[in-house]
């Protein structure tokens, strides 16, 4: 049996987990609330609250772990890819806690540690077989993913400019709806009709994506829209909401469809901040079982950033014996 400490500070949510083996014992999360004032993280106040959330943070996964720290053998950290300020908190933290006890540390990538969130045990839930695919949408990231195995991840097509969180929050940011955008336009676009407005994708070949076209045609559309009705978007707001999600959701799974039915694989995930789209979810599930493929959905709390994944992705490098050296600096990219 293993027990890990894991510790996530990579951009604005603090968070440390405790697992024993593939199960989850704790999971704290102190988001940052400070960001939302200044419609985006900014990256000097994120390193300062994850320097005063730390502690209270790690200490509460053990306390809610119900362990001793002394029975805490390695402790697993995201090193990148994040915000150099933000990840340096986190990282140091891991180094002196892990030479306090006297175990070893182990580096942990973020976003692997998103995708390994599938394999976190869960009553009722099976986990995925290799090969599946996994589409990974984050704040930062949009990925098509191909995995041989717990690390082998064949990136088979990516966004060449926006990732898709991205665009869904600055969608929000024109609409003036506050940050971070993409819960409320998933919240709004409940009330919309999703067929009301048209925005064009483009076309790019194989599986990888480009979204900075879809936010541009986006704001074109709304300003001259507004030349007509100054109050345009407030008189459509959902249905804005409904059809710029409906557009990227319908953009995304297109080449996740393609890149299944190519590769023959008959197993689907989804990992990352956008995957608690109610949209992606929805539809993902809805053209699995079209094909008769299973899908595999995070629960909502290992969607956005958690330290739970991190601790995932720790178990299984802690059976690897894959430790890391204490003198690794974390990287941004
Ligand atoms: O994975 P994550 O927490 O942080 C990064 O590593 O980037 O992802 C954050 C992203 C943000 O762009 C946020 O707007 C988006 O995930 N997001 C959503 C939803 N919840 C979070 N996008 C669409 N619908 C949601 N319900
Ligand atoms: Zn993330």
């Amino acid at each position: 049996m293993t027990t890990i400490l894991a510790i996530e500070s990579s951009c604005d949510d603090t968070s440390a987990a405790v697992l024993r083996d593939d199960k989850l014992l704790s999971n704290v999360i102190a988001s940052q609330k400070v960001h939302e004032q200044y419609g985006g993280v900014v990256p000097e106040l994120a390193s300062r609250a994850h320097e005063q959330n730390i502690i209270p943070v790690v200490d509460g996964a053990v306390r809610q772990a119900g362990i001793g720290k002394e029975e805490i053998d390695a402790v697993a950290f995201t090193r990148g890819p994040g915000l150099m300020g933000s990840l340096m908190v986190g990282v140091s933290f891991a180094k002196s806690f892990a030479q306090a006890l006297g175990r070893p540390l182990i580096e942990v990538n973020h976003l692997q540690a998103h995708v390994l969130s599938h394999f976190i045990r869960q009553e009722g839930v099976g986990t995925p077989r290799f090969p599946f695919i996994c589409l990974l949408v984050s704040g930062g990231h949009t990925q098509i993913l191909l995995l041989h195995s717990h690390f082998e991840m064949e990136i088979l097509g990516q966004t060449i400019d926006d990732a898709a969180g991205e665009a869904i929050d600055k969608a929000a940011k024109i609409m003036d709806l506050g940050y971070p955008g993409g819960p409320i336009i998933d919240r709004l676009a409940k009330e919309g009709d999703a067929d009301a407005f048209r925005f064009a994708t483009p076309q790019i070949a194989g599986y990888d994506y480009s979204f900075s076209g879809i936010k541009t045609s986006f704001l074109y559309f709304l300003r001259d829209r507004l030349k007509e009705d100054p109050d345009f978007i407030e008189n459509h707001k959902a249905d804005l909401c409904a059809s710029v999600q409906k557009t990227i959701v319908s953009f995304l799974l297109k080449k996740v469809e393609r890149a299944a039915l190519d590769h023959k694989v008959r197993q689907v995930a989804i990992a990352g901040g956008v995957s608690a789209n109610s949209l992606l979810r929805s539809e993902l599930q809805r053209i699995c079982e079209k094909h008769h493929w299973q899908a595999f959905i995070p629960p909502f709390k290992f969607c956005t950033d958690n330290a739970a994944m991190v601790g995932i992705a720790g178990y299984f490098k802690y059976l690897k014996g894959d430790f890391a050296d204490i003198s690794l600096p974390p990287y941004t990219r």
